[in-house]
């Protein structure tokens, strides 16, 4: 076989951070065995290949969450980053380093890249308007702001998407909206926000997008695949807004230099740069260069896998981020589908959204990485999981199949030969073809075409099986001087076994290193393929993988069903207040209730619960009534609503002045839900009696 000369390259991968808010699931794994199918090919093919991630740490989520749990945020992420790193192990994602975003590295390189777009003019101040939350006194990300759908009315939406009917919308326009923080109606409030010009960068990004990257090898990558370009484009031909990366403290993350700890940098400024951090942190660990890797002038290979849905901050944010900074920008960027299971989203009440420690107490981690496998290609096309063809196709691929081959072989050369190969073989063809197979399954390992590479290594695999059908070793074993044809076939079957293994062993690391022992021989490499083992001395056969039972797929299901926490929206059973005593009709006609307009509200300095309220309730003059709804309303959105008062409640002298009355309002006895002023139904007038 001639082959071209080889060239090493200088690989950098890295697979998306996950959010140290939440325990690692089947859509992380899928995005991660597609990394590391990749990483380890490159690796056996003797290139200088570094896998790196983190737990993406930063934001509004893990600060709450730890608050919540009482420990501090770096607790929470700590406990998570093991979790995480626990689970991706199990599925035997092999990183050169898991790291985390809150990182001193991380902390030193976001400084550094934040100062250097505002040298070079592309970070702009502005003030905006957000909402916030009066009670806990923090701005609001639009995930924690919830309320009435503007377009269909559901309740309880949160603010940036309806659940119910799919509508899009900013937080201020949801109906009646809340805090999901303290329950408070959000108010809006002015900040100073800083901006990467991002609008200033859509000559750079076009050419960016649509561009390619010449390899060592001479090769050309495309940027972007073309369904990603496609809708880059349109994103840019939409027009770029300004990237907002800042946010107001309290917040979990970095500050920003120069704002005197009230400002900080927005997650996502942070989060791709933790990539860099955790090479940088491998690079302080091993002595590799950490310049040569991300430096303008890089010669290395830089890609990044992800999913559809962060495509805009890694092919637009992140490029130019990289660029207007000084550093190199990535060879290319691949996105995959999105996980579904049994064709559906994966689904919490389903018991589909499958948590990644569940599975592993069920079954084996090699399966579902042979199954992602047999599905994924280099499309984003949504990858499914159905449980019923990932029994069958395990069971009749990997068992019946592949480990068949060996399982059939080996026992005659360890009772007949002493575990000895033939050290000569007369017809080779079947090998020379499966030999010759290299590399065009190389190239599809390359172009992450896994799909294609399984399916002609199942091929081979079939051509294996149909080999020992008919030269049927079982029966040679009986025959009277078949014993050199004997020793022949199963040195050849062990062979077609190796190489298929060789083929195999990106997906399947593990059993690929049983079988290196089984076979005597060190750790397999790609090369190794292009020889064959004759004259060798193997192990005796011990069970390499068993089948899948459908009990196990059951079972694993059920328990991730009960492992579901009750969605953190849904409110306890609510707590009634038992009832008062008894009153008769005489003592309730005692209570003057009437129908009042709010005039005037507004905020009164130096009150914390305290709303000030001017009533009209018809006596041609207006009263004054002090009302502890601070916490859940905005002022301004109660003049002009009609309300009911206690008009003949004796006047109460307050610190901020005289209080001729009382509102009504609802509440529960405790803080489950907020606060809720009386409003008549449409007509009521001011003055109208209640009785
Ligand atoms: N923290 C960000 C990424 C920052 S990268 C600088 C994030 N985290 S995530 O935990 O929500 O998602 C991490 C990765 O998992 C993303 O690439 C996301 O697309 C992927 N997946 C999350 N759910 C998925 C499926 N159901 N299916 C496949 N991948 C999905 O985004
Ligand atoms: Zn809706």
């Amino acid at each position: 076989m001639t082959s071209a000369p080889f060239t090493k390259r200088k690989i950098l991968v890295t697979s998306a951070l996950p959010y140290a808010n939440g325990p690692i699931h089947l859509g992380h794994i899928l995005e991660h065995i597609q990394t590391d199918i990749w990483v380890r090919f490159q690796k056996m093919r003797g290139h200088d290949c570094h896998y790196v991630c983190a737990d993406d740490t930063h934001g509004t989520p893990v600060m709450l969450r730890a608050e919540k749990e009482g420990i501090t945020p770096d607790e929470l992420v700590a406990r998570m980053q093991q979790e995480h790193l626990r689970d991706f192990q199990g599925f035997l994602i092999g990183y050169d380093n898991y790291y985390t975003t809150n990182s001193p590295e991380n902390k030193t390189l976001s400084e550094g890249i934040y100062n250097a777009l505002k040298a070079n003019g592309k970070i702009a101040v502005r003030t905006i308007s957000q909402l916030y939350d009066p009670e806990k006194n923090m701005f609001l990300p639009d995930r924690f702001v919830k309320g009435e759908c503007p377009k269909c009315g559901a309740k309880d939406q949160y603010g940036d998407s309806c659940e119910s009917c799919g509508a899009t919308y900013s937080p201020t326009e949801l109906k009646y909206p809340y805090s999901a923080v303290s329950g408070a109606t959000p108010v809006m409030r002015d900040s100073e926000h800083y901006f990467f010009k991002l609008g200033e960068c859509a000559d750079f990004l076009k050419d960016w997008t649509r561009g390619e990257s010449t390899l060592a090898d001479g090769r050309k990558q495309v940027h972007l695949q073309t369904e990603s370009l496609n809708k880059m484009n349109e994103w840019i031909e939409g027009g770029l807004a300004d990237w907002d990366i800042s946010r107001d403290a309290p917040y979990f993350g970095f500050p920003i230099p120069g704002t005197n700890g009230e400002k900080f940098f927005y997650v996502w400024l942070d989060a791709p740069i933790g990539y860099m951090a955790s090479f940088m942190n491998l690079c302080e660990r091993s002595g590799l260069d950490f310049n040569s890797y991300f430096g303008k002038d890089s010669d290395a290979e830089l890609y990044h896998f992800i999913g559809k849905d962060i495509l805009y901050f890694h092919a637009l944010f992140w490029p130019a981020t990289l660029h207007f900074s000084g550093y190199r920008t990535p060879t290319g960027v691949f996105a995959h589908g999105f996980v579904t299971v049994d064709g559906h989203k994966m689904s919490k009440s389903r018991g589909t959204f499958i948590n990644a420690e569940v599975y592993l107490k069920h079954l084996s981690p090699e399966y579902l990485r042979y199954y992602f496998a047999a599905k994924l290609n280099n499309r984003i096309e949504d990858i499914d999981l159905s449980l019923d063809d990932f029994v069958a196709r395990v069971n009749s691929d990997l068992v019946g199949k592949f480990i068949n081959i060996a399982s059939r072989a080996a026992g005659f050369i360890s009772k007949r030969f002493d575990g000895k190969l033939a050290s000569a073989l007369n017809d080779t063809s079947l090998l020379d073809k499966l030999q010759s197979a290299a590399e065009e399954i190389a190239s599809h390992y390359e172009s992450r075409d896994y799909a294609k590479a399984t399916r002609d290594i199942m091929a081979l695999a079939d051509l294996a099986n149909q080999f020992v059908d008919e030269r049927k070793p079982w029966d040679l074993a009986k025959q009277e001087g078949a014993e050199a044809e004997l020793h022949q076939v199963c040195t050849t079957a062990l062979n077609l076994f190796r190489l298929i293994a060789i083929y195999l062993k990106p997906v399947l690391p593990t059993l690929a290193e049983r079988i290196a022992s089984f076979l005597n021989v060190p750790e397999l490499a790609w090369q190794d393929s292009q020889q064959l083992l004759l004259g060798h001395q193997i192990q005796p056969y011990q069970h390499l993988m068993t089948r899948i039972d459908k009990k196990q797929i059951d079972s694993m299901i059920e328990e991730n069903k009960q492992g579901m926490e009750a969605p953190a929206a849904a409110p306890a059973a609510p707590t009634v207040e038992p009832l008062a005593d008894t009153v008769t009709i005489d003592d309730f006609a005692k209570v003057d209730l009437r129908i009042a307009l709010i005039v005037n509200a507004e905020h009164v300095d130096g009150a914390a619960k305290l709303l000030k309220l001017t009533l009209d309730v018809g006596e041609g003059k207006h009263r004054t009534v002090f009302s502890g709804i601070k916490a859940w309303y905005d002022p301004a959105k109660l003049v002009g609503k009609h309300t009911v008062m206690i008009a003949n409640l004796a006047p109460r002298k307050m610190k901020f002045g005289l209080s001729e009355g009382m509102v009504l309002a609802a509440s529960g006895t405790e803080d489950n839900g907020g606060v809720f002023l009386m409003e008549p139904h449409e007509g009521a007038k001011p003055g109208m009696r209640i009785r």
